[in-house]
């Protein structure tokens, strides 16, 4: 056996290890499930009514509760956020407790904003929702972000795509 063979059969066994080390998503950047979050700062908490196409599953509507974690804190006060800023929007069905009150049901989502350089595309902050209580489950599929989720957060470019402004 030659010795140019041994090299160029070690060179190739090198490259499908490493092949097999690469992650099945190739080096699309994971948006990372946001743990904790419910002891960060609360920032504000919304209602929204039932729509047309969303009353069969919630027919008392949807509250969705949002919080920062410190980066993102800093982010609001000084108008620069961070690399690792973390903003979360944790969605739940409006279930009726008694006659004209109204409860957290069930989690439908949990929307995740994180402040890294690698999501050039969407303006400097990955997007992802994970579906329901699931710490793993994406319903943003990949490359599907720009649409789902950026283009209507542009609407708050001047304020570095971040709509809340809650008083600090
Ligand atoms: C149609 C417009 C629209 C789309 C589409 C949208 N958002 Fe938002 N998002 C908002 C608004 C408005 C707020 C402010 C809170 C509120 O009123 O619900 C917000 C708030 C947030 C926040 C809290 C930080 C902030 O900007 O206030 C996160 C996190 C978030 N969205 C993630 C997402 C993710 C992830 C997606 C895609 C799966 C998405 N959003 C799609 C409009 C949108």
């Amino acid at each position: 056996m030659s010795k140019t063979f041994l090299i160029v059969a070690a060179a190739l066994a090198l490259g499908a290890l490493l092949a097999l080390a690469q992650p099945a998503t190739g080096d699309r950047p994971l948006v990372p499930y946001p743990d904790g979050y419910r002891a960060w700062r609360h920032v504000g908490s919304v209602v929204n009514e039932a729509t047309d196409k969303n009353r069969a599953t919630t027919p008392h509507g949807t509250i969705h509760h949002l919080y920062a974690n410190d980066l993102a804190l800093e982010g609001l006060r000084t108008g620069a956020f961070p690399e690792g800023a973390v903003f979360v929007a944790d969605w739940f069905s409006l279930k009726e407790k008694y006659p004209g009150g109204f409860e957290e049901g069930a989690r439908l989502r949990l929307d995740v904003m994180v402040r890294d350089a690698r999501f050039a595309a969407t303006g400097g902050w990955g997007f992802d929702q994970f579906a329901g209580d699931s710490i793993t489950a994406r319903n943003v599929a990949p490359g599907a972000a720009p649409k789902q989720c950026f283009e209507c957060h542009t609407r708050a470019s001047a304020r570095g795509y971040v709509f809340t402004r809650p008083p600090l």
